[in-house]
């Protein structure tokens, strides 16, 4: 992220705490006159030169801030549950809602963004920033974040790596001491079951969406800690990681005019992606 060289910008930001100019000035604006204004959510303005990890550190307490949202109803981590995961619910808005409900969109895991270029599950926002601004406005009803809220909050969650995995090596191949289930799972990922099409190695996404027949175009998802974000898909549609993977290669049988998965095949395929 490109570090602005030229002190904070003054303007003021629009603000649901916005004093009006009637009401004194507070003794933390007496003590520095030239403090920018604050919006909700950014109470202490880091200074331009922060280090990464400063502004990481400073994203992780927001992330567990309410005060972002409207009403103070929910921080990132009520739903981005265990360090930046999932909580495995699906919501309108801030509102849970049954798993497959089309309006319904399932919690993300946030490991990896950071690697990502399509947000969201319709691929709406192209940046990490317009993603996490997006949902602060529109998801979260909070009021417009500063510009040093978005960088701090983006610096942390480009932090949240996924888990070492002892099953599958960095390149997503099996490694050696990987059980025989998840390296004959491999063989179908990246042969009949068509997979590797897709969600691509070694991340496992696409940088595009697709039509898979679930009611639109959505992003290629990444597959890494699928095995912890049930539900499955936009809608949550599906609760268990073999059912995705059976929808999966079902779907792409029909497309490709290809053969189905025996129960065995099946259960060898989850247990690949089920390593990721
Ligand atoms: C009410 C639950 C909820 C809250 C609160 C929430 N999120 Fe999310 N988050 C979601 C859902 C659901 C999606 C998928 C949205 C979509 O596709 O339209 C999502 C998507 C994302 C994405 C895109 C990830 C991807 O791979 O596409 C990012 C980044 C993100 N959230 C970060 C945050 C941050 C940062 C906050 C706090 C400012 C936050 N979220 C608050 C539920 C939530
Ligand atoms: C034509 C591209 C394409 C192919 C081929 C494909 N997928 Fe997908 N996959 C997608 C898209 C797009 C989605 C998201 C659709 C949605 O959310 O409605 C998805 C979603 C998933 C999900 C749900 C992930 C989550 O976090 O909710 C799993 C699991 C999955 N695919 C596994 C597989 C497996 C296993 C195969 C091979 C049998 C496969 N996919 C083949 C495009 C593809």
């Amino acid at each position: 992220m490109a570090r602005k060289p030229k002190p904070m910008q003054s303007e003021p930001m629009p603000s649901k705490t916005a004093q009006p100019t009637t009401v004194p000035v507070t003794p933390v604006a007496a003590e520095n006159p030239l403090a920018p204004p604050t919006t909700v959510g950014a109470a202490v303005t880091p200074p331009a030169q922060l280090s990464e990890a400063e502004l990481a550190a400073k994203g992780l307490e927001l992330f567990n801030d309410a005060s972002l949202s409207g009403g103070n109803k929910a921080s990132c981590a009520t739903c981005h549950f265990s360090t930046g995961h999932t909580n495995n619910k699906t919501y309108v808005g801030l509102d849970v809602v049954a798993d497959g409900d089309p309006n319904g969109r399932n919690t993300p895991t946030l490991w990896g963004v950071g690697e990502r270029a399509v947000f969201g599950w319709a691929g709406q926002a192209a940046t990490l920033e317009d993603s996490i601004r997006g949902i602060i406005v529109n998801r979260m009803k909070g009021a417009e974040p500063s510009k040093e809220s978005l960088a701090a909050l983006v610096a942390y969650v480009r932090t949240l790596n996924y888990p070492k995995n002892w099953q599958v090596k960095d390149d997503g191949t099996p490694s050696a001491d990987a059980s025989a289930a998840v390296k004959r799972g491999y063989d179908l990922y990246v042969g009949d079951g068509g997979c590797g099409t897709c969600h691509q190695l070694p991340s496992f996404d696409k940088k595009s969406k697709d039509d898979i027949g679930t009611g639109g175009k959505f992003k290629v998802p990444t597959l890494h800690a699928a095995a912890s974000t049930a539900p499955y898909f936009h809608d949550g549609r599906t609760a268990s990681l073999r059912d995705a993977v059976k929808l999966m290669w079902e779907f792409y049988a029909k497309k490709m005019e290809s053969r189905l998965p025996t129960e065995a095949e099946l259960d060898d395929l989850t247990a690949y992606v089920g390593a990721l």
